[in-house]
């Protein structure tokens, strides 16, 4: 039995705790930003507002502060979204926390001073100091895990040893790990996805997005070797698994597909998506200016499409 803290209480972090808490562990759950959250999982029913359904009573709500951090706990779990990253590296950071670090968040870092893009785990290491980060990435709708539909994720960190004892405290029979080295082909997969989803969904038939699922691999497998990640990763569950649930079903592909009605973005935006977070819009935010400088656009021409559409608020063409 061992003692995980859960930061973050959205979705995915709150689903989390399910399979955790069935795998015998003392499982804590906290929120550092969202009263929503915070109003879900403090009441008497727990009732999760986003997963809609009750979560068990076994899992243990905190409210967040620094010094909650500093508790004995066998794992953390990071799972805010990646406003969230700069926030906790914040509050980790000269706290000596031994305690092993494990990431949900999928996304990429553009540190301006270096001209670099990170992934979240350089990122934390650099900012907060933890040394041991291990990632969890892969197809994993929040709500389907909150209903014990059986998800396949994998753990990744350099010593696959590692990676085996978090897959052992947190699998059930629903909730299956694989296990990789390859942390950076991870991470860069698992956030590029989201920007390849919104290029399928651009497709307007099956067909139309099926040349653009094969022609995003290619240029997933690139990038991914671009930043020192392996091609095998790509095609493995935090690629091309993560890419097929988020092209069928998910806020970027739903983005995209107005996008390939021909809507500029911020139209589609206003009209359909309000209150939406679109992840793929806010990292093509976040990493097109190295990509555009750094990299030879003709070896990823989709992308590029997409920067256009998005920053020019363009109407977008594969061409
Ligand atoms: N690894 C996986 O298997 C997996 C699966 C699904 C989603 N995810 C990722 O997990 C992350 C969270 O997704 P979700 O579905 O729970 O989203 P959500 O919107 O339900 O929850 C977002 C969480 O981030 C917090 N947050 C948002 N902005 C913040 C800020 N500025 N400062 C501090 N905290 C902030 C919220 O309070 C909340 O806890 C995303 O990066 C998503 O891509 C991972």
């Amino acid at each position: 039995m061992k003692k995980i803290l859960v930061i973050g209480g959205g979705a995915m972090g709150s689903a989390f705790t399910i399979p955790c808490l069935e795998n015998k562990n003392v499982v804590t759950i906290t929120e550092p930003y969202s009263k929503r959250f915070i109003k879900d999982l403090s009441s008497k029913k727990k009732f999760h507002s986003a997963l809609k359904i009750k979560l068990p009573s076994k899992l243990k709500f905190r409210k967040f502060s620094s010094d909650l951090l500093e508790e004995k706990f066998d794992l953390l779990v990071i799972a805010l979204s990646l406003p969230g990253i700069d926030f906790i590296a914040k509050k980790l950071r000269h706290k000596k926390i031994k305690t092993p670090v494990l990431v949900l968040t999928k996304g990429l870092k553009y540190i301006s001073k270096d001209k670099k893009i990170l992934t979240i785990s350089e990122n934390l290491i650099r900012n907060s100091g933890i040394k041991n980060v291990s990632v969890l990435k892969g197809p994993c709708l929040a709500k389907e895990l909150a209903r014990k539909n059986q998800t396949s994720v994998v753990i990744a960190n350099k010593s696959i040893n590692f990676a085996k004892k978090i897959g052992k405290r947190i699998s059930t029979k629903y909730y299956l790990a694989e296990f990789s080295k390859d942390v950076i082909g991870v991470e860069v997969c698992s956030a590029i996805k989201n920007i390849y989803s919104m290029i399928i969904g651009a497709g307007q038939s099956l067909n139309a997005s099926s040349n653009l699922f094969q022609k995003s691999i290619l240029e997933m497998i690139f990038l991914t070797k671009f930043f020192k990640g392996k091609e095998e990763t790509t095609l493995g569950l935090a690629g091309a698994g993560d890419l097929y649930v988020s092209a069928a079903g998910g806020r970027n592909s739903k983005m995209g597909s107005y996008l390939g009605k021909g809507y500029t973005f911020k139209i589609a935006k206003k009209k359909f998506m309000p209150n939406d977070t679109v992840e793929g819009e806010q990292l093509v935010r976040e990493i097109a200016p190295f990509i555009l400088k750094k990299i030879d656009k003709k070896k990823i021409p989709l992308m590029v499409n997409l920067f256009r559409a998005i920053l020019n608020n363009k109407k977008l063409k594969f061409s």
